[in-house]
């Protein structure tokens, strides 16, 4: 049985006030649960949400991770300092990373590697384009996204890593997909894994994101490949996060 796994993804919001108060609602209305609940937050901010949420049951990641160890990469921050303050978690190939940023395939694999050397675990991010799915080449894309991170870090790095289907279509747009939509593909990463290691694809926990909201994530999250959700816009908000978070 798979644990489910809640992460709001904070993107580049907010001030360090907000942030605290932010957490501080989550840490005090989140309640006992058996899921697993994270914050990706600004990198600024890592270590004081960590120690705010300390003795919660809310862990911190990253937005994202250097694809390099450490020396003269001016502006980047390595996993080695995520892991210094408290890193759980880094997403990598977040698609705003990769379209905005120009991560490509090899250098998301390579920050995949550099976060796990240190203990963070990975969230490997894909999903399509609303060009590509309207073309038929949804499953293509992610094909080409996860097999650069499998045959780079190795199918058993996965025993450590967490998968995200984020359509690019539904990310902040307000259109999610529908539930069958997000299973068809979350069935399809796990057979994907499953080619190469059934005991891998079992395990590992795939987030859907795009367009989660209080109202759509109990149907989302009660699909069978889906373990949870990776959440923006409505992980801002600490009432509607915690409904999210209470949707398992
Ligand atoms: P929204 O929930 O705002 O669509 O963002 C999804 C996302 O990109 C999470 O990483």
């Amino acid at each position: 049985m798979r644990q489910s796994l809640i992460m709001g993804n904070w993107k580049m919001n907010g001030s360090r006030q907000d942030g605290q108060a932010l957490a501080n609602t989550l840490a005090e209305g989140l309640g006992s649960v058996t899921q697993e609940v994270a914050v990706c937050v600004p990198f600024v901010y890592l270590s004081d949400i960590q120690q705010t949420l300390t003795g919660s049951a809310i862990v911190v990641g990253a937005q994202n991770v250097a694809d390099q160890t450490s020396g003269a990469y001016t502006g980047e921050v390595s996993a080695t300092m995520l892991a210094d303050c408290g890193c759980k978690y880094a997403l990598v190939g977040h698609s705003e990373r990769r379209s905005y940023y120009g991560d490509t395939n090899a250098s998301v694999a390579k920050r995949f590697i550099e976060a796990q050397k240190q203990n963070i675990i990975p969230v490997l991010c894909v999903g399509e384009t609303l060009e590509e799915r309207e073309s038929n080449r949804t499953f293509q894309v992610v094909d080409e996204q996860l097999d650069a991170v499998i045959d780079a870090a190795g199918i058993d790095a996965f025993q450590k890593a967490v998968i995200a289907y984020e359509p690019v279509w539904a990310i902040g747009t307000g259109k999610t997909a529908t539930d069958d939509q997000a299973q068809e593909v979350h069935r399809y990463i796990r057979q994907r894994i499953a080619a190469r290691s059934q005991t891998v694809a079992d395990s590992v926990q795939i987030l859907y994101g795009g367009s989660v909201k209080p109202d759509n994530a109990k149907a989302l999250f009660a699909m069978p490949d889906i373990d949870g959700g990776l959440v923006g816009g409505a992980s801002l908000d600490a009432k509607g996060f915690l409904q999210i978070c209470h949707s398992v």
